[in-house]
């Protein structure tokens, strides 16, 4: 939910956090001289660099260049954006923040009431599971310890038909609104309800701004079915969200994610150590769910299961991030069902090794085609290197497939030639399996050289698509009217509209609105689309700062050139009236502002 907090409060949430006190919660502090030293939580070390100042109210690490205050801090240690930052000190600090809500939006608070509903019920399933002897002792058997399960906020379903439904009704919840998340259904003779979720643990599915949005539950036994998951709701879509990318996000550096099949393959994998996996929900990868990896992460692994619904999985999965320009790695556990499995019998460093000797998307190929066909014999090795030869053919570099050709030729002892053939086809035509590019696309508009301003807001632009996070930090920094090109201003609009519909903005729809409106300059609006933004999470808030920068002092300079001309209109006439003399000086003033004004940021941006 977006809030919207004043800057009364704002300073009154800054005064009550004593900037030592909030970050001894996260990082041990010793005085030295009149500052605080500290290992820095942002990256690693072994000596202290990390500084923070009480009378500056500041932080800052000499190591790595992390550094704000107090806000911040807790901006960068617990992603939130700027709002939310804020929300979470008042929280500490027992300060209440009026949330002003968009008035009249049904459907937000529609919305707001689901999330309400799953997080108490998620509380309740938890508090559940501390006390239930038997399910506690079935998550420690699977070596499950308190740690893990308050950091998924596991729980448990009890042995009855109405225990949660009892409950969100002495909450004050309605049946129809516990009915549209799913966690209740009507009995069939029409007279009351009962809990879909009953003696199971339970598996809260959290999305990425740390919102409850659907439940798996599994059995404790061998019944069936062993996984019961939330029906799709309006709060939910399967295909939309990964099981523990909340977690990745907030915890891991993001620079690998495994995508593994289930909710217990995630779990075993924390537990280890391993915080950055996450589950596709028992169903087979989306695009939906690529573009999310694809934002998250920087190298993708794929590590499903070694069962033939894995393979077909994972070769789905290959297809799916390949679309996307990801090249994902593949992990072989040959021998055993699943990570989870792997790791009752393995180390953590054994799984990072089979991280590292990970294959690509071809070598998985190979090793899979080769189970499949007994090479041994000659028709078995015929079709292998058919399949093989297919794929061979769907690379895009000539380098990449000459390689291929060579080590298939060798390892098969089949002539280059023959595979070539297999390859190119007879007559050495190149066959792709691309499509043609449809002319028609491609629009004749000329456009002239961007200035440094529009590039700028093509890329705030493109950093709002890429998530809310930095939609929000930006929109904190620049209300609409800093936007000077139209197409801009007019996309942003859009966007807002989206980001108050959902978390996560849907660019399809996006583009759909857009072509939709007169007069729009589409080569600008394809680049703010679909060209991917190429930054390092890491560097991301000084790219902002600039950005923001570069757009503020744009306006001033824009403001000054105008009184400037003003000014020198005024000066032309010799015989001002006394009115118009007054106006000449309040100008010069502004003038004068604007110039310090100017300075200011330009001195900042060289510090
Ligand atoms: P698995 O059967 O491999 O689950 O299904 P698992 O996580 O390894 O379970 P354990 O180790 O036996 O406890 C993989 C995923 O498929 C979905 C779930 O999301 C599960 O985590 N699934 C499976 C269902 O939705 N329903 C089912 O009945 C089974
Ligand atoms: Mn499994």
């Amino acid at each position: 939910m977006t809030l919207y907090i004043n800057d009364e409060t704002i300073e009154k949430v800054r005064e009550a956090s004593d900037i030592v006190d909030v970050i001894s919660e996260y990082v041990p502090l010793k005085r030295s001289g009149s500052n605080f030293v500290g290992l820095c939580p942002f990256h690693h070390e072994k000596t202290p660099s990390f500084t923070v100042s009480h009378t500056k109210d500041f932080f800052h690490c000499f190591g790595c260049g992390e550094g704000g205050d107090v806000i911040a801090f807790i901006m960068k240690r617990e992603n939130l954006s700027f709002p939310e930052a804020v929300k979470f000190l008042a929280d500490r600090a027992g300060i209440t923040i009026e949330e002003r809500k968009p008035k009249d939006n049904k459907y937000l608070e529609e919305r707001n009431k689901g999330y309400e509903i799953n997080k108490v019920a998620a509380r309740f399933f938890y508090n559940n599971l501390i006390k239930n002897k038997t399910a506690l002792e079935y998550l420690y058997k699977r070596k499950i310890n308190n740690k893990v399960i308050r950091q998924f906020g596991l729980g448990y379903a009890l042995d009855n038909w109405n225990a949660l439904y009892n409950y969100l009704k002495s909450q004050g919840f309605k049946d129809e609104e516990i009915l549209k998340v799913g966690l209740i259904r009507k009995r069939s003779n029409n007279d009351g309800y009962y809990d879909v979720f009953r003696n199971r643990i339970i598996f809260p599915i959290i999305d990425i701004r740390g919102r409850v949005i659907g439940f798996g539950g599994r059995v404790l036994d061998d019944s069936m079915p062993k996984y019961l998951n939330s029906q799709e709701t309006y709060i939910f879509s399967k295909g939309n969200n990964l099981f523990g990318l909340n977690l990745v996000n907030k915890l891991s550096d993001r620079k690998k994610i495994i995508v593994v099949e289930g909710y217990m393959d995630v779990i075993s994998l924390f537990n280890h150590g391993i915080n950055y996996a996450v589950a596709s929900l028992g169903t087979a990868l989306t695009e939906q769910q690529g573009k999310l990896l694809k934002r998250y992460g920087q190298n993708i692994y794929i590590c499903y299961d070694t069962d033939n619904a894995g393979i077909k999985a994972t070769l789905k999965a290959i297809e799916i991030l390949r679309k996307l320009d990801i090249e994902p790695k593949i992990v072989i556990l040959d021998g055993y069902k699943d990570p989870d499995d792997f790791l009752k019998e393995n180390s953590t460093e054994d799984f990072e090794r089979k991280l590292n000797t990970a294959y690509n998307h071809v070598d998985y190929k190979v090793f899979i085609y080769k189970n499949k066909f007994n090479i041994n014999q000659t028709e078995g090795k015929i079709g292998f290197t058919k399949e093989i030869a297919k794929v061979i053919r769907g690379l895009k570099s000539p380098i990449e497939k000459d390689v291929y050709i060579d080590k298939i030729s060798k390892e098969m002892n089949i002539s280059r030639e023959a595979i070539e053939k297999e390859v190119f086809g007879n007559n050495n035509k190149v066959v792709t399996n691309k499509k043609p590019i449809e002319r028609k696309n491609i629009s004749p508009v000329k456009v002239s050289l961007p200035t440094a301003n529009i590039r700028a807001e093509v890329d705030l632009l493109r950093l709002m698509v890429f998530n809310k996070e930095y939609y929000d930090k930006i929109m904190q920094e620049l209300s609409l009217d800093y936007y000077e090109n139209l197409e801009c201003r007019e996309i942003l609009k859009i966007i807002s509209d989206l980001y108050i519909e959902d978390e996560i903005l849907n660019e399809d729809m996006l583009y759909e609105r857009v072509k939709g409106m007169p007069n729009l300059n589409m080569t600008l609006v394809d680049e703010i689309i679909k060209k991917p933004i190429n930054f390092l999470p890491e560097t991301v808030d000084q790219m902002i700062k600039d950005l923001v920068t570069t757009l503020k002092t744009n306006r001033l300079e824009n403001e000054r050139n105008r009184i400037k001309k003003k000014i020198e209109e005024m000066e032309k006439n010799q015989n001002r009236s006394p009115l118009q003399e007054k106006e000449f000086i309040q100008l010069c003033m502004e003038l004068t502002n604007l110039n310090k004004e100017l300075n200011l940021i330009r001195h900042e941006e060289g510090r």
